[in-house]
């Protein structure tokens, strides 16, 4: 979703700016701006569009500004056009605003306003606070963080703020609620950030600020202050994530690039939570005999990787009541949870909106939360009672692979750990487990060594108008993920079957040159999923069938072998072949792989 980068320092803040902007690209923005303050004021330039057409117009302008902010806006009231854009400042130009979230009573505090006689110039929810803060500033003498206070009470809804003021010019304020802000320290600056790959080139000390908070940030120095402006004192965390790690490295794509990692970050995730990392002393302590339910929920990929843990679960722990909820149903649904429920949240951002409610919703009725989650210091991370970090390091691309295949890990090591505590395996099938879990990382290194090949196919087929992915089992789960990633990147349209499902209605959908990518782990299900294979091959379809020891052939039917591997942990495998098909076919489409349409990477308004 929308990008907020601010900064105050000795070097030039528009090039640092643009350039953070750049790296919250992959969040989803349909158009950009920034506000500088220099020794003329106030300058806003903003742009409908792609970052290039925003450094076309601010190549112009001088580079002594030394603060300003920075907005890639992703449009949620009004159009997207480059007055919506941000950032907004007040009638008088005094105080220019960025702002990610949602303003749930703008249109009373604008009518309130109007009656005033401040007069709008945009659509959106987020110049109601660029003059709300105007209007305060002018009633509190200038006094920028009380302006701050007043405004903050008056919303309602989730904000992230970064705040430039014309008498102010070395100083940036912000402020949060519902929706993530950093604050970064460096040599030569202070940076707000609504994400840290924003920040990491000129800095790894982060102070991550929690609702209400409000940071005042000079060119040398932070203050922190309470809603009740008592100042108070916040401990920076120092990131681990590398510069390189948020740079393509050579890849064409991010995607590609985070694709390619899947091996290292699948041993780093394991070591972690697997043998003698801080995730292991989590999973060790969360005592799985004091529930008798589990709940998954989460979105998009990390929900279908809560389906394929589902099947694991079910499998080893053989737990009576599991459950897998879209977080965003969950939320709203008045869910049976209670003190002896275990609900499991799943997400990479951590900053998901529906997740986060879901997480609070279980917290209401008392239920125990435990994350997984990438980023650290993240909302769901700090929040949950129980948090697991995947080591996917920071992940660029929209569509989700590297977090998606750490998220799988955990899933792994954790049905193991339930099960082993709930008396359901011996130690003896414990260490066998274990052992088919660590050699993921090799396997997957070994399907990537055919990258070739797959490319090779994924090129003829991006005439498909629709493609179909089936499963039996745990390979439903996956082939729900390999549908979702072919259509987010690709546009080509797409949908997911359980294989048993075809004959109660999407057969007749089969025609002459129909895809059906066919998902085969399951060495019981293997002839089930044989016959839906040759099914719509008599019905005109192409079939490429993705699995272990592939016995068909057919002159129809394209195969990619998969290595030896305990059904359980196939998706880890099955996935690695489907993101590269997806990845390769919207490459030869010539697609904007890594900023899919209308896709943000975070979402975090409902
Ligand atoms: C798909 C994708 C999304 C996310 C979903 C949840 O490639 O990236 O479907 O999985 O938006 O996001 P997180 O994991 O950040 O909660």
């Amino acid at each position: 979703m929308c990008g907020i980068i601010g900064y105050t320092g000795s070097e030039s803040a528009v090039p640092i700016i643009i350039e953070g902007l750049k790296k919250l690209e992959y969040r989803g923005y349909d158009s950009a701006g920034i506000a500088v303050y220099g020794r003329d004021g106030i300058n806003v330039i903003k742009r409908k569009g792609r970052l290039a057409e925003l450094e076309r117009h601010v190549s112009g302008i001088s580079v002594n500004y030394s603060s300003g902010i920075g907005h890639t806006r992703w449009a949620t009231h009004g159009e997207p056009s480059d007055i919506n854009s941000h950032p907004h400042a007040g009638s008088r130009n005094e105080i220019a605003v960025v702002h990610n979230g949602i303003i749930e009573n703008y249109k009373q505090l604008k009518e309130q306003l109007e009656k005033k006689g401040i007069s709008f110039i945009s659509e959106t929810d987020s110049e109601v606070i660029a003059q709300l803060a105007e209007y305060y500033y002018d009633k509190y003498k200038g006094d920028i963080i009380e302006t701050v206070i007043k405004v903050s009470n008056r919303l309602e809804g989730s904000y992230a703020l970064g705040i430039i003021c014309h008498d102010e010019p070395d100083k940036l304020v912000a402020i949060k609620k519902d929706n993530p802000l950093i604050i970064g320290e460096a040599a030569h600056g202070n940076f707000i950030a609504s994400d840290i790959p924003a920040v990491l080139k000129h800095t790894n000390k982060i102070y991550y600020l929690e609702d209400k908070e409000i940071a005042l940030l000079h060119k040398n120095q932070v203050e922190f202050f309470n809603i009740d402006k008592e100042p108070i004192k916040k401990t920076p965390e120092t990131v681990t994530w590398s510069v390189e790690s948020a740079e393509k490295g050579g890849e064409p794509h991010f995607m590609l690039k985070e694709i390619k990692e899947q091996p290292k970050i699948l041993r780093e995730t394991i070591n972690s939570a697997g043998n003698d990392g801080e995730n292991k002393i989590v999973i060790d302590n969360l005592d799985i005999t004091r529930y008798n339910k589990i709940v998954i929920t989460a979105c998009g990929s990390a929900y279908n990787a809560g389906i394929a843990a589902k099947y694991v679960f079910e499998r080893l722990c053989r737990f009576p009541c599991i459950e897998t909820e879209l977080a965003s149903e969950f939320r709203y649904k008045d869910a049976v949870i209670d003190e002896k429920t275990l609900v499991i949240l799943i997400s990479q951002s951590g900053e998901t909106a529906d997740t986060i409610a879901a997480m609070r919703e279980a917290k209401l009725k008392k239920s125990d939360t435990l994350a997984i989650v990438n980023v650290i210091g993240s909302t769901i991370a700090k929040e949950s009672d129980y948090c697991v970090y995947t080591a996917a390091g920071p992940e660029i691309a929209v569509a989700t692979t590297k977090a998606f295949s750490a998220q799988l890990a955990v899933l792994y090591i954790l049905a193991v750990s339930f099960a082993v505590k709930l008396g359901k395996i011996t130690s003896e099938t414990e260490r066998e487990l274990m052992a088919e879990i660590a050699a993921l990382p090799e396997k997957t290194a070994a399907i990537l060594e055919k990258v070739d090949e797959i490319q090779k196919y994924a090129s003829t087929c991006i005439g498909y108008k629709s493609i179909f992915f089936i499963g039996r089992n745990i390979d439903y789960a996956i082939a729900m993920e390999g549908s979702l990633k072919l259509k987010e990147i690709s546009y080509i349209h797409s949908e997911a079957y359980a294989g048993g499902e075809l004959k109660h209605g999407t057969i007749s959908l089969i025609e002459d040159g129909t895809l059906v990518v066919a998902i085969a782990n399951c060495e019981r299900l293997y002839p089930k999923i044989i016959s839906n294979a040759e099914q719509v091959i008599s019905r005109g379809a192409k079939v490429v069938l993705i699995g272990k020891n592939c016995r068909f052939s057919n002159a129809n039917c394209e195969l990619f072998d998969l290595p030896e591997c305990n059904e359980l942990f196939s998706p880890s495998l099955s996935v690695i072949v489907l993101q590269l098909f997806s990845y390769y076919v919207a490459a030869n489409k010539g697609l904007d792989i890594d900023k899919p349409r209308n896709l943000a990477k975070s979402v975090t308004v409902e």
